[in-house]
């Protein structure tokens, strides 16, 4: 790594070893008696599983484009997002930016670690676009990350490529700029891992929580330069990645879903945009890129109880930077939709 890339992370997880498990110092043998496992292995689970799955890393790298040590398999890329802050900010010391309204695990990560927030919030009367100027003139050296999120959670738009290209170039060797790409399967924009050569600062975090139906197996994917990923797996715990999930992901890769579901999405996106366009108590419907509409009502609450009270869960984003009775729904499946529409019209 650039030396000065390797100077934002904290000097003390530079230095320190990392901690060896049974399993990572040697992978290959006959009879296992380094790591005090069961002996028996009727459960089939009584081995400790590798710390970085082979067959998952090479089946990730081969979905996503990338050389295998161009990455880490995290719990969600909620672990990824707790193992960047843990890496980079000092507490007490160093901060990260984040663009309200986003996705809020940016902030809860930087707060558990005891770094500042810096906020620079998203331009609402231009669709939520990056506020690019106020952040190049805001950036101080404290700031050692930039969490940008496109598709972005809960607002649905994409942030303008060159954007996030001029930001990674102005702040390079600066900050680690961030960008979560956990709905960018459903977009119209590729994934940003292609400018990872040109850009030693961009980061990437991708999911198969969403768009590949694997919420419930925690499987995330960090994607960055080789020296960034060995530090990270300084820092992840011994062995995060349970054994069954290797073959669950790699099962439900190959049976190649996505592309029909999300034609399905597509379709239902549009359909539901349509109908919550029309409604009386609607303001604005915002046009999505992701698998997820917001859109503004007269009063959040009044949706949200009525929804509920049919069994139907939103999320009201009201809390949210300049989302006052906004309420984010997923895309469901066409009979989900349906039934939601039947409800809403009740309205
Ligand atoms: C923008 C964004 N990033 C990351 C996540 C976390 O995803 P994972 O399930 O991979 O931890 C979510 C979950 O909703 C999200 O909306």
């Amino acid at each position: 790594m650039q030396n000065e890339l390797l100077a934002l992370a904290r000097p003390e997880i530079v230095a320190m070893s990392a901690y060896r498990s049974a399993r990572s110092e040697v992978a290959k043998g006959i009879v296992w008696l380094d790591a005090n496992e069961n002996p028996w292995s009727d459960g089939l689970y009584n081995r400790y599983p590798e710390p970085q799955p082979y067959s998952l890393v090479s089946d990730l790298a081969t979905l996503y484009g990338l050389k295998p040590d161009q990455l880490l398999v995290t719990r969600g890329s909620d672990e990824g997002i707790d193992l960047l802050v843990r890496l980079f900010c000092r507490a007490g010391q160093d901060q990260i930016l984040i663009c309200p309204p986003t996705y809020g695990m940016y902030k809860v990560a930087a707060t558990i670690q005891g770094a500042a927030i810096v906020e620079v919030p998203l331009l609402k009367e231009q669709g939520f676009a990056l506020n690019l100027a106020k952040m190049l003139e805001i950036w101080q050296p404290g700031i050692k990350l930039v969490f940008l999120c496109s598709p972005n959670n809960p607002t649905g738009n994409l942030l303008a490529v060159p954007d996030v290209l001029s930001l990674c170039k102005k702040l390079n060797n600066k900050s680690i700029i961030i960008v979560d790409e956990a709905y960018v399967e459903f977009s119209a924009s590729d994934s940003l891992i292609k400018y990872l050569d040109d850009y030693p600062n961009l980061v990437v975090l991708r999911t198969l929580s969403k768009a590949y139906g694997l919420a419930g197996i925690r499987c995330g994917v960090t994607v960055a330069n080789p020296e960034i990923i060995q530090l990270l797996k300084k820092i992840i715990a011994p062995y995060p990645i349970p054994e069954p999930i290797v073959n669950i992901a790699s099962n439900q890769l190959s049976l190649n879903l996505i592309e029909d579901q999300i034609k399905i999405i597509y379709q239902e996106r549009d359909r539901l945009f349509g109908f919550i366009s029309n409604l009386p108590f609607v303001k604005k419907v915002w046009k999505s890129n992701a698998n997820f509409l917001l859109f503004e009502v007269s009063s959040s609450k009044k949706v949200m109880d009525i929804c509920l009270n049919n069994g139907i869960v939103l999320r009201d984003r009201s809390s949210e930077y300049n989302l006052n009775n906004c309420i984010r729904v997923t895309i469901g499946s066409p009979v989900e939709n349906t039934f939601f529409m039947e409800v809403l019209s009740r309205v």
